[in-house]
């Protein structure tokens, strides 16, 4: 019967679709199928659609692709721009039923958009009221949400945060890593966030960037690799089965390679370099299937990234066929010239699909609806986009199971996470100095003085993108810092004393002393540095426990290589820990012999910051240590 009844419509459709602009997708597998066109200002209501008194049978489409086309052919310009519109959750505070008023498609929670109380539950009633919203509108369209889950689920309290990605680099373990992202993904999942704005897959050239941390290293081989298998551990192999969730490239491209690492600064290289350093880690990425791709700051050649059509579309899109969706970066758009209408007019033309934006989203709807009643932003180019976000939803499965599976919740901060969080703190150390073997320590040693501002602190081990943008010191969050890891680990006749500054180490009947040193927490161009240089207080506390005359371990915990100056000869062993997150456990693991150095670093170390860049490869190479350096015990 509806066979039949096909094969009489189709002779009158075709008819139709000469002489009217009434579009239906007849999207019949096998059969002439009818190429959708917009509907310029009235919904074609499938449901009760007729041509002559001749009932319309849709086909229910059977791809994903004819499903986005039967879809698209059925909103509205303003549902249409909704699925474009990206505004973060503090906006929405009180005014949660603009989701269903401006058909908005897509979420944010930025670095400081916790919610009330930061619990995992808050989280998951906060999603849930989200996509009840979305659900209540005319089509139904689930919201897609987004967080920087960078190392972890980072914002929310209590989930395990994985070392940055500096020192996942320096564990050169893809394996690893892709486990680290599952169970980024586990604990976004019984949350109901459902994109992770990961993995950053900058190329790093200039340690004074504020960023380097993000970055998994110096080149785009070890990039390119440890980019990918973040990728899979997010998205998974099926990504339309929860807990996968949508992972993002960023930021394209170019991040980091910045003049003189200034955040957000001017990437000037020819193409062909561009191309060989910070684009090949996007060709991967599209390779394994990465669903979005986050736009940079930064700028080519003077050329703002998010007003280039040339890299966005004609590259990105055309050239190396990246089917999923571009999404603008924090209010970046912004940052264009001229008035908001010309801002947003040039990315989208661009190739921006989502724009994404800390609050006022009322005007950026009303502004690109008024751009494209005039023409200026074409309905193809706005097809083009929500296409593109729509295909995205349904490959996540968010049409069939758009709601948080809240047995995810009990998996956060677990400690089959903490395991594997732990181990990649142990491989990602790096060992650079070990005199007298003076590394590992004996568990039963007499007495161990502990110093410097990092040794008790979780919040300095976590670093940026920790609970909040900038991350904090002190108890911020649940885990081990490096100084319990010791106590831990020590035996019961040992004893542990702790001093910040290391005074009383003389005369303290210390065997050994270790002093953990490096930055407090900062995340983008608040990191950025001209000197690189270390506190004074931690070179007070080296000083004070050298001069008790025992031997000094020094911990460094930080973004990035540091100038070490006097800091490195006073040191008997000298351990490179990155920013390993809440399981410092994995530190005391290594240092007393439970496990061997694995690590290599994955950022040649400078003797001055003079040599900046400074990067393998180049043709005065003469690091303090080379890229690829790192000691194990014998
Ligand atoms: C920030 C960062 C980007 C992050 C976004 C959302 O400014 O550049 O990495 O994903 O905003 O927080």
């Amino acid at each position: 019967m509806i066979k039949t009844t096909r094969i009489l419509i189709l002779p009158i459709l075709i008819l139709l679709f000469a002489t009217q602009t009434v579009a239906v997708d007849i999207g019949m597998a096998g059969a002439v199928r009818r190429k959708t066109r917009e509907l310029d200002t009235k919904v074609l209501d499938h449901k009760n659609a007729t041509v002559g008194n001749t009932p319309v049978v849709v086909n229910s489409p059977v791809t994903i692709d004819e499903k986005v086309e039967a879809l698209l052919a059925k909103m509205t310009l303003d549902e249409k721009i909704g699925q474009m519109t990206h505004p973060d959750s503090a906006s929405l505070k009180g005014r949660e039923e603009d989701i269903k008023t401006y058909f908005i498609g897509a979420i944010l929670s930025g670095g400081n958009s916790d919610t009330s109380d930061n619990s995992p539950v808050s989280w998951a009633d906060q999603y849930n009221l989200y996509q009840t919203y979305a659900t209540q509108t005319r089509l139904a369209i689930p919201i897609i949400y987004g967080i920087d889950a960078v190392h972890g689920h980072n914002n929310v309290y209590g989930a395990v945060v994985f070392p940055h990605n500096i020192g996942l680099g320096c564990t050169n373990n893809e394996t690893l890593v892709e486990q680290a992202a599952q169970v980024t993904a586990e604990e976004m999942t019984g949350t109901g966030i459902n994109w992770a704005y990961a993995p950053c897959i900058a190329v790093a050239r200039d340690e004074r960037w504020g960023r380097t941390y993000e970055s998994f290293g110096e080149t785009p081989e070890l990039v390119k690799k440890l980019g990918v298998a973040h990728i899979k551990g997010l998205q998974g192999t099926d990504l339309s089965q929860k807990p996968n969730v949508v992972a993002c490239a960023k930021h394209y491209m170019g991040d980091g390679g910045t003049n003189q690492g200034i955040d957000q600064g001017d990437t000037v290289l020819d193409e062909t370099s561009l191309r060989a350093i910070h684009l090949a880690g996007y060709v991967d990425a599209i390779a394994a299937g990465v669903k979005t791709i986050m736009v940079s700051y930064s700028s080519w050649n003077g050329i703002k990234m998010h007003r280039s059509q040339y890299l966005l579309t004609d590259v990105l899109k055309n050239e190396l066929g990246f089917k999923g969706f571009v999404v603008s970066d924090w209010d970046a758009i912004n940052q264009l010239t001229g008035p908001l209408s010309n801002q947003i007019a040039t990315s989208i033309n661009a190739g921006v699909d989502m724009v994404m934006m800390s609050g006022n989203y009322a005007s950026f709807i009303n502004t690109l609806r008024d751009l494209v009643e005039q023409g200026t932003v074409s309905q193809s180019r706005i097809d083009d986009a929500v296409r593109r976000i729509l295909k995205v939803k349904y490959e996540l499965g968010l049409f069939d199971n758009p709601f948080e599976d809240r047995n995810y919740l009990s998996g956060i901060g677990s400690s089959a996470h903490r395991d594997i969080a732990r181990q990649c703190v142990r491989e990602s150390l790096v060992l650079l100095k070990n005199n007298n073997n003076t590394l590992p320590l004996a568990k039963n040693i007499n007495k161990i003085i502990v110093a410097g501002k990092n040794a008790d602190d979780i919040g300095n081990q976590c670093g940026g993108w920790t609970i909040s943008w900038q991350g904090d010191g002190g108890a911020i969050t649940t885990g081990t810092t490096i100084l319990q890891g010791i106590k831990n680990i020590v035996s019961t006749g040992t004893t542990v004393t702790y001093s910040v500054d290391g005074t009383g180490a003389a005369g303290s009947g210390a065997d050994v002393g270790i002093v953990v040193i490096g930055e407090r927490p900062y995340a983008e161009g608040t990191g950025d540095s001209e000197t690189l240089a270390l506190d004074t207080v931690d070179l007070t506390a080296v000083n004070n426990v050298k001069n008790a005359g025992i031997p000094v371990i020094v911990i460094l915990v930080s973004g990035r290589p540091m100038i070490l100056d006097t800091v490195l000869a006073n040191a008997s062993a000298f351990v490179a820990a990155w920013l390993p997150g809440t399981e410092g456990q994995g530190v005391a693991e290594v240092l007393f012999g439970d496990y061997n150095f694995k690590g290599k670093l994955s950022f040649s170390w400078p003797r001055s910051v003079d040599q900046l860049p400074l990067n393998s490869g180049d043709a005065d190479y003469d690091p303090l240590f080379s890229y690829g350096y790192g000691l194990t015990y014998p």
